[in-house]
């Protein structure tokens, strides 16, 4: 049986280079996670052909490195999975280009993997005792969506951002207070020396239907407020108090839009932020659960895992199956 072996995993997606081998009952054998962060922070966000580059520059010798830790050869697995979308269009061709070569090379099935997918299965990875359905909700700095997670392969989103990404929303704040990118961090620990009842700030589409987010409105009402004089740590803490009560409210309105959920989980490298978690237990009785940061940042962990999954349903892709930028779950 092929499952009996362990899976090579791939993420390239964005400004994470990340190779881990999987065994198949899901026990971590190796893993790394190189961060791009010092190649773009001088440019104050991700460039995606500097990415691509480091994700060439830096992936075979990840690989290479994952595979020596597991003690194994390629031909010992029973896989290569690799993030095929959505993201940024060149590292998604180097992941997995080199996905398909290594599987060719070694007559292993290769596996494209949703970028979304895998943040919304690592779950049932890091806490097995999760049962579907349960809702998502992905806070990053690329994406921010509310998604009811019926099954392996059964998603509905129920709502998502109608311009920034709440990751995107801290970090284009954090900026306009003169913080260093990415601002998310920085944000959250200004806040903590301020008010969060000084500035009011907006709640963008607080109570409407649905639970779309808009957080572009709210950058403009930062940059108004510093604009007017107000203490950059009192503007960060009302920002991430609006954050906070607009997710909470929006996550309340998406069990609304489930039946029978079991679990809000957290994705994403927003779900680190004290005050957000702490709005989003309180907006519902059934557990938070959020796995490991590292976990819920982007890693490879998680699309070894989902590999694993589309494997254990008898799914593989055939080579020429082509990395998609755009690739909405459900
Ligand atoms: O998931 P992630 O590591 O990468 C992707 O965007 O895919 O998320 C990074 C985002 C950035 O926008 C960063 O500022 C934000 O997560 N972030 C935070 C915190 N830690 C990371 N935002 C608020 N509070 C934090 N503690
Ligand atoms: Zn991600």
């Amino acid at each position: 049986m092929p499952q009996s072996r362990p899976i090579l995993g791939i993420e390239t997606s964005c400004d994470e280079t990340a190779a881990a081998v999987l065994a198949p009952d899901g026990r971590i054998l190796a893993e790394v996670v190189h961060s791009q962060l010092a190649d773009h922070a001088r440019f104050g966000g991700v460039v995606p052909e500097v990415a691509a580059r480091e994700h060439l520059a830096r992936l075979p010798g990840l690989v290479a490195r994952v595979m020596h830790e597991a003690g194994i050869g390629h031909a010992e697995l029973c896989a290569v999975a690799a993030t095929a979308g959505p993201g940024l269009i060149g590292g998604l061709i180097v992941g997995s280009s080199f996905g398909k070569g290594l599987a060719l090379a070694h007559g292993l099935p290769f596996i494209g993997v949703n970028h979304l997918e895998a943040h919304a299965l690592t779950v049932t990875l890091t806490n097995p005792e999760t049962r579907f359905p349960y809702l998502l909700l992905l806070l990053s700095g690329g994406h921010c969506q509310c998604v009811a997670v019926e099954g392996v392969g059964q998603y509905r989103r129920l709502g998502s951002t109608l311009d920034d990404a709440v990751g995107e929303a801290f970090d284009k704040s954090a900026k306009l207070m003169g913080l260093p990118w990415p601002g998310g961090p920085h944000l959250e620990r200004l806040a903590a020396q301020g008010d969060p009842r000084a500035v009011a700030l907006p709640r963008p589409l607080l109570g409407r239907p649905g639970c779309d987010f808009s957080f572009s409105g709210l950058k403009t009402a930062v940059a108004q407020a510093l604009a007017k004089g107000a203490a950059a740590a009192d503007v960060a803490a009302s920002f991430q108090a609006a954050v906070a009560h607009v997710l909470a409210d929006r996550a309340r309105h998406a069990l609304g839009m489930m039946q029978g959920a079991t679990a809000v989980v957290v994705a994403g490298g927003v779900a680190a932020n004290q005050a957000v978690r702490t709005a989003l237990a309180g907006a519902t009785a059934l557990p938070l659960i959020a796995p490991p940061m590292r976990l819920c940042t982007d890693n490879a962990v998680m699309v070894a895992w989902a590999g694993l999954q589309h494997l254990r349903a008898g799914r593989a892709d055939a080579l020429d199956h082509a990395p998609r930028p755009r690739w909405p779950l459900g």
